[in-house]
């Protein structure tokens, strides 16, 4: 089928990557020329692990192609995914203004067309969408359109695999047509017919993803109430973890015996620094003005912000309790993404981390496999340097603030013999508490106490 993809974001040039790859025409466009520029000379703007590959087959075999021109991109489209930021207002609620830009494009139109919202946005977009479109169109004596919601669940950092391998395709319609021809946009998916870059040779065996259709209200609304119930559960484990450090527990045998239980489920529950990107906090934000201006009560929500924001205010806590006086103290800081896999930092805790220690005068040195270029340009006065051991040499304390699988695999045993002061500060649990300590680190993290007297957890 002939799709428009209006936005080449992140949602966007996965969208349109992965659709194009399932075999369908895409035409791609967005209102940042620098930005179709980049894409036209084959690179990317975002980093995404295996998007450049999936981006490139379906470029070379015609399939995908950017424009900066809108009406170009929409003309000979028969449906068009909407995929344009809706930042969060000083309100909290979504900016739609890109939304509502993109309908009076749409809109001069002549020919009937699908629209179908795929950015994350509060419920009732949907039908002021599609009056926007009709009162636009009317008044460019356009054509009736008809819209539709396809909410995305992608995670940054493994976009590619949830596109293609989806737990959920869910579909906001209002009419037949409309449903026939989202199932005929997602049937490759639904049937396996891609070459996926995830699996190779094959992908394995598992269930075809689920195809929900619901109202248009509906579909938005599992959006947010996801995205939402993702962050209450982080934010759950992380007052676990304030509990365990209390009283002598480890949060991580907690949330482990906790998630056996289906119908809780293991994942996340990963306690620390909390949750950050674009989609987690802003979502939350734009749910719970939604629910007040409805006059619904979600105090549930506001205190899961109000916990995540916490996060930053515990970890400085712990950074002064450790070194006392923080001011002209050398710190390194390891990620600064928002969390592994991307380059993304928008919204991340790491980056409110270090302006908190610029605040308090620090000396930072920070570093990221991938997210350097992306924060140097929203943290003046930061020294960054590639190399993570460069970043520990002389520091008085090292904070971990995302969890690269890299650092894992770091030669601790050398940090510890080039730090100024073996001080290891783990906001993302990430390394082991006895390993670490035996290498001779004062280490901390979250939730896992030092234990005079360790149980042992016995596992089948
Ligand atoms: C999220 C949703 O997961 C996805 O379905 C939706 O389409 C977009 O928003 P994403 O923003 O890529 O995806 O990040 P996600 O993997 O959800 O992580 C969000 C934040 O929570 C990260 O900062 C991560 O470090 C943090 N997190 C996650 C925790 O602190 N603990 C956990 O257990 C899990």
């Amino acid at each position: 089928m002939r799709l428009a993809v209006i936005g080449c974001g992140y949602v966007g040039l996965v969208t349109g990557s992965c659709l194009a790859e399932a075999g369908h025409d895409v035409v791609a466009t967005d209102n940042d020329q620098a930005r179709i520029q980049t894409l036209n000379a084959g690179r990317l703007p975002i980093h995404e692990p295996g998007l450049d590959g999936v981006m490139e087959r379906a470029r070379a075999a015609g399939r995908l192609r950017f424009t900066g021109n809108c009406a170009e991109a929409v003309g000979a489209a028969e449906a068009i995914f909407i995929c344009v930021g809706t930042p969060p207002l000083e309100s909290g609620e979504a900016d739609l203004s890109a939304i509502d830009n993109v309908a009076r494009q749409i809109a001069a139109l002549r020919s009937p067309k699908l629209v179908i919202e795929k950015s994350t946005v509060p419920a009732q977009t949907g039908q002021q969408l599609r009056r926007a479109l009709n009162v636009y169109g009317r008044d460019a004596g356009g054509a009736i359109f008809r819209v539709a919601s396809n909410p995305e669940f992608l995670r940054e950092g493994t976009a590619i695999g949830d596109f293609f391998h989806p737990d959920r395709i869910v579909i906001g319609v209002e009419d037949q047509e409309s449903e026939r021809q989202l199932r005929e946009i997602y049937r490759p998916i639904l049937e396996g017919r891609f070459h996926c870059p995830v699996h190779q040779p094959s992908c394995p065996a598992g269930r075809a993803p689920a195809f929900l259709v619901t109202t248009i209200a509906s579909a938005e609304l599992i959006k947010h109430a996801s995205n939402s119930f993702l962050g209450l559960k982080i934010a759950y484990a992380n007052v676990l973890a304030d509990l365990c450090e209390r009283l002598g527990g480890d949060v991580e045998e907690v949330t482990r015996a906790m998630g056996m239980d289906p119908r809780i489920g293991p994942q996340f529950l990963n306690a620390g620094l909390g949750f950050g990107g674009f989609c987690l906090p802003k979502d939350i934000q734009a749910f719970n003005r939604l629910a007040e201006r409805n006059g619904v009560d979600f105090t549930l929500l506001k205190e899961t912000e109000r916990i995540n924001k916490g996060r930053i205010d515990q970890l400085m806590e712990k950074v002064r309790k450790a070194l006392w006086v923080v001011k002209e103290k050398k710190i390194g800081v390891l990620g600064l993404a928002f969390k592994p896999n991307t380059d993304d930092v928008r919204f991340a805790p790491a980056i409110e981390v270090v302006r908190r220690l610029q605040a308090e005068r620090a000396v930072v040195r920070a570093t990221d496999p991938v997210a350097i270029e992306k924060a140097r340009a929203v943290l003046p006065g930061v020294e960054f340097i590639e190399d993570p051991y460069r970043v520990a040499l002389g520091a008085d304390a090292l904070l971990l603030l995302t969890e690269w699988a890299d650092y894992r695999q770091l030669d601790w045993k050398r940090i510890c013999k080039e730090m100024a002061r073996p001080l290891v500060i783990d906001a993302r649990n990430a390394l082991s508490p006895s390993e670490m300590r035996a290498l001779g680190f004062e280490y901390d993290s979250f939730g896992r106490p030092e234990l005079s007297a360790k149980p042992t957890l016995v596992t089948a």
